[in-house]
């Protein structure tokens, strides 16, 4: 038996959290990867094995549908397989006016981004804390330190993703488990696409590359940060919405927002 830690990593099939599971593979890492597409885990899995000889299981679930998150959070509670990193990556955004949108797309953007995540951090902590070590990595994102109007439910979720983080962080403190929050800002994946942006309305030096933020995340998590938002000007943004008055900032979120082109 494999004496390597196992990290499970969601939303592993594209953008940032395939490069999360890449750089978990190459530090020693067996991987148990999940998304929706079977096709791309696979490829995925063949690859990380043939290059760094760990064993990826995949774990082919839509984390919107009750059992199919069930069985995550099985694979989470297994005793004879522990897992010793849990990363909550997946996620998707809606764009454009709240009131425009599909209701339906909205709720569902709340089944992935809070509800599968609070589930899984939870599945994964029982045992951890059984066990007295192990970590949580969780994805939130820049959109989540304010109001972001033309985001306003996605926004939203990151809220919820980075105040809860936080919370449970405090509440295992000194019981050997690292809790990290990994607040993007943007990043050039499949996620403006699956938003249906066609041009996003920032100036290219704001788009960091998915491995760039992997990294950003991996490293916190490593020194036991609570949050680091990737990319300085990243960084200096969300500083500056700690000190900018809250009315100033929600009218510049909607500004940039609205440079956002959308099909
Ligand atoms: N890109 C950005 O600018 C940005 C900025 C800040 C934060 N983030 C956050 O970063 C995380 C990763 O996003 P990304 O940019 O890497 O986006 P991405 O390239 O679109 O990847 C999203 C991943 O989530 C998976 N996924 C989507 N719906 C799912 C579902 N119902 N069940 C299971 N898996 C699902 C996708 O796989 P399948 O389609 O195969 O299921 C894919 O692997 C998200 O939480 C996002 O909110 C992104």
């Amino acid at each position: 038996m494999s004496t390597r830690p196992v990290a499970l990593v969601t939303g592993a099939s594209a953008g940032i959290g395939e490069a999360i599971a890449r750089r978990l593979a190459a530090d020693g890492h067996d991987l148990v990867v999940v998304a929706r597409s079977a096709d791309r885990l696979a490829v995925l899995a063949k690859d990380l094995e043939a290059e760094h000889g760990g064993d990826v299981e995949v774990l082919v679930a839509d984390l919107t549908d009750g059992e199919q998150l069930a069985r995550v959070e099985a694979r989470l509670g297994d005793p004879d397989r522990p897992i010793d990193l849990l990363v909550n990556n997946a996620g998707y955004g809606t764009v454009g006016t709240f009131v425009e949108m599909p209701a339906d797309r909205e709720e569902n953007e709340i089944a992935l981004n809070v509800v599968a995540l609070m589930r899984l951090t939870h599945a994964a902590l029982g045992p951890m804390k059984e066990r007295k070590r192990g970590a949580i990595l969780n994805v939130s994102s820049l959109a989540g330190q304010q109001p972001t109007p033309g985001m306003a439910t996605y926004g939203a979720t990151k809220a919820f993703v980075t105040s809860f983080t936080m919370a449970v962080r405090e509440e295992v403190r000194g019981s050997g488990i690292r809790i990290t929050v990994l607040a993007p800002g943007f990043t050039n994946t499949e996620f403006q696409a699956r938003a249906g942006v066609d041009e996003i309305g920032v100036p290219g030096i704001l788009l960091q590359s998915p491995d760039e933020v992997a990294k950003a995340g991996l490293d916190a998590l490593t020194k036991d940060n609570a949050i680091v938002v990737s990319g300085w000007l990243n960084w200096a943004a969300a500083t500056a919405t700690k000190v900018v008055p809250t009315s100033v900032v929600r009218r510049v979120t909607s500004l940039v927002m609205k440079r956002s082109k959308v099909t």
